[in-house]
């Protein structure tokens, strides 16, 4: 069950650029996000920068499309990068780790639907949704039941 739900316009890649890094700076181990959208709706544009703004120098982070993972050293724990599209079946999640990183690392999750019932009830969950019209505009809508993600999205909201 969703509690909260915010929606905010990001007119262009560097907008969303910028609000994952704004995201990122509010993060902290066990935190997990859930990035739903169509093909190409901007996942991993929005996962890279995030991840980018939080290593110490500039990486290649590339799409884990096929590994299913990348990991990353963060500063007080690790970064999990996960594209679940390929996903054969749930007991995968398991082998991969990805179930326990959800409680320890900061995860970050797309195609996040092929989790089911193992998604994590702490995450903050955001769907990328084209325009219609707009070539490089996306409306972001964030839907979260914890309350410990209501700072950040009321911080987002005065951009
Ligand atoms: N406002 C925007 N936000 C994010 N990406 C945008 C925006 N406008 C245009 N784009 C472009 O859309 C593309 C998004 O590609 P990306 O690989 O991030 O999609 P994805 O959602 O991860 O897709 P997939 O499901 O295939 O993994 C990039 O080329 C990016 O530059
Ligand atoms: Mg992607």
């Amino acid at each position: 069950m969703t509690a909260f739900s915010v929606s905010k316009d990001i007119q262009s890649p560097d907008d969303m650029a910028d609000m994952a890094r704004k995201i990122a700076a509010h993060l902290s181990a066990g935190d997990c996000l859930l990035l739903e959208g169509i093909i190409g709706a901007g996942k991993s544009h929005f996962a890279r920068n995030l991840i980018q703004s939080l290593l110490p120098q500039p990486e290649d982070i590339p799409s884990p499309t096929f590994t299913l993972v990348q990991t990353y050293d963060g500063p007080d724990c690790e970064i999990w990068h996960s594209d679940l599209y390929r996903l054969s079946s749930l007991d995968e999640v398991f082998e991969l780790g990805l179930v326990e990183a959800f409680d320890s690392e900061i995860t970050l999750v797309e195609w996040p639907e092929k989790l089911e019932d193992v998604a994590p009830p702490h995450a903050l969950r955001l769907k990328i949704d084209l325009n219609d019209t707009v070539e490089d505009v996306r409306t972001v809508t964030f839907e979260w039941s914890d309350p410990k993600w209501t700072p950040l999205l009321e911080n987002l909201s005065h951009d």
